[in-house]
């Protein structure tokens, strides 16, 4: 049995499906603070935090839990600048708690979803594993912390073993339209940018024009959810061999936010409106990976290569839930 922690998030239900699809069981442990209990479709659902003890022990020992996939994370960087101890506890704090007590029962395969925000602001550019970690926001470090945490462990106990993915900016929607991203409030640029085409906002703001980057917008590297969901799915597999290591998750090419929203004016068939903004707080101007080592160790693949359709698969999710 699988031990899904956020689970009824956004990334948590595609991973939840895929893996049941796959014919694994699954436990979703989420506290339905940022999500919502009706994106679990799949598996058994908990209603739980992490720093509840007793709940998380309870599980481990009514359950016959195999692995960990602890997905469980508050992730705006913006709210990660104006409130870090927030950060600190409940993404570092309380996946320390969550892992302690998975040792004590005996787990011994554990996989973490990180982050490109450890990387910070990269020297080099695409960001292989072996770059230099040096968040620039309080979410990034939180993560880095955990992942330092957990690599520790790794080393210390003999037959425990972890993989950290570390996701680049998760989009999409599964094709059926059963789940999506739907965060309260919306921070991602996507979502938003698709609400002003379906008439929800008037304009998309865009975090600064005057970075070093070809139009001077932030360039990210997007990842369809399914293709982040399918790695995991490769990961229960290489775990069963019984090695620790780190894994970007990425599509390994680069969209600035003005090609994104052409992007999004090309799949709705609309005009959006902009306006530029200020910077964003915490904002690296380029994040996009280098995914090489993910291709090869895992033998994974991405199934969508091209932005517009993973925009589309984002399009018409939003159509449905608006
Ligand atoms: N942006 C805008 N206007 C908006 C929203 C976003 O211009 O209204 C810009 C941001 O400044 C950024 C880009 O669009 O340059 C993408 O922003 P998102 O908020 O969609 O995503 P982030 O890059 O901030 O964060 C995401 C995940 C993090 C992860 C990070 C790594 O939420 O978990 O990608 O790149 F760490």
């Amino acid at each position: 049995m699988i031990l899904i922690t956020g689970g009824a998030g956004y990334i948590g239900a595609h991973v939840n499906k895929l893996i049941n699809e796959n014919g694994y069981q699954t436990i979703v442990l989420d506290n339905l603070k940022n999500s919502n209990q009706e994106m679990v479709k799949w598996g058994k659902f908990i209603k739980g935090d992490l720093n509840d003890e007793n709940l998380i022990s309870s599980i481990f020992k009514k359950y016959q839990i195999d692995i960990v996939i602890h997905l469980a994370e508050l992730t705006s960087v913006s709210e990660s600048v104006n409130n870090p101890s927030k950060y600190y506890e409940n993404n570092y704090q309380y996946s320390v708690n969550l892992l302690n007590i998975a040792i004590r029962f005996n787990i011994n395969k554990f996989i973490f979803s990180s982050t490109a925000a450890v990387y910070g602001n990269p020297k080099i550019i695409p960001i292989s594993e072996k770059n230099a970690c040096n968040p620039i926001n309080p979410y990034g470090k939180s993560k880095l912390m955990f992942e330092e945490y957990l690599i520790k462990k790794s080393k210390e106990i003999e037959n425990f073993n972890s993989v950290i993915f570390r996701f680049f900016n998760a989009a999409g929607a599964d094709s059926n339209h059963e789940i999506g991203e739907n965060h309260n409030p919306e921070t991602h640029l996507i979502p938003i940018v698709l609400d002003v085409a379906l008439g929800k906002r008037k304009k998309i703001g865009i975090f600064g024009a005057d970075y070093p980057t070809p139009d001077g917008t932030c360039i990210r590297d997007y990842i369809h959810v399914n293709d982040i969901a399918s790695a995991h799915l490769k990961v229960i597999d290489f775990l069963d061999k019984e090695k620790s290591d780190i894994f970007n998750l990425s599509m390994g090419k680069g969209f600035s936010v003005n090609e994104i929203i052409e992007s999004c004016q090309r799949v709705t068939n609309s005009k959006i409106p902009h306006v530029i903004k200020n910077r964003r707080d915490g904002d690296p101007a380029i994040l996009i990976a280098d995914n090489k080592k993910v291709k090869k160790d895992l033998k994974w693949r991405t199934e969508f290569n091209q932005i517009d359709d993973i925009i589309k698969t984002s399009y018409n999710y939003q159509k449905k839930i608006n």
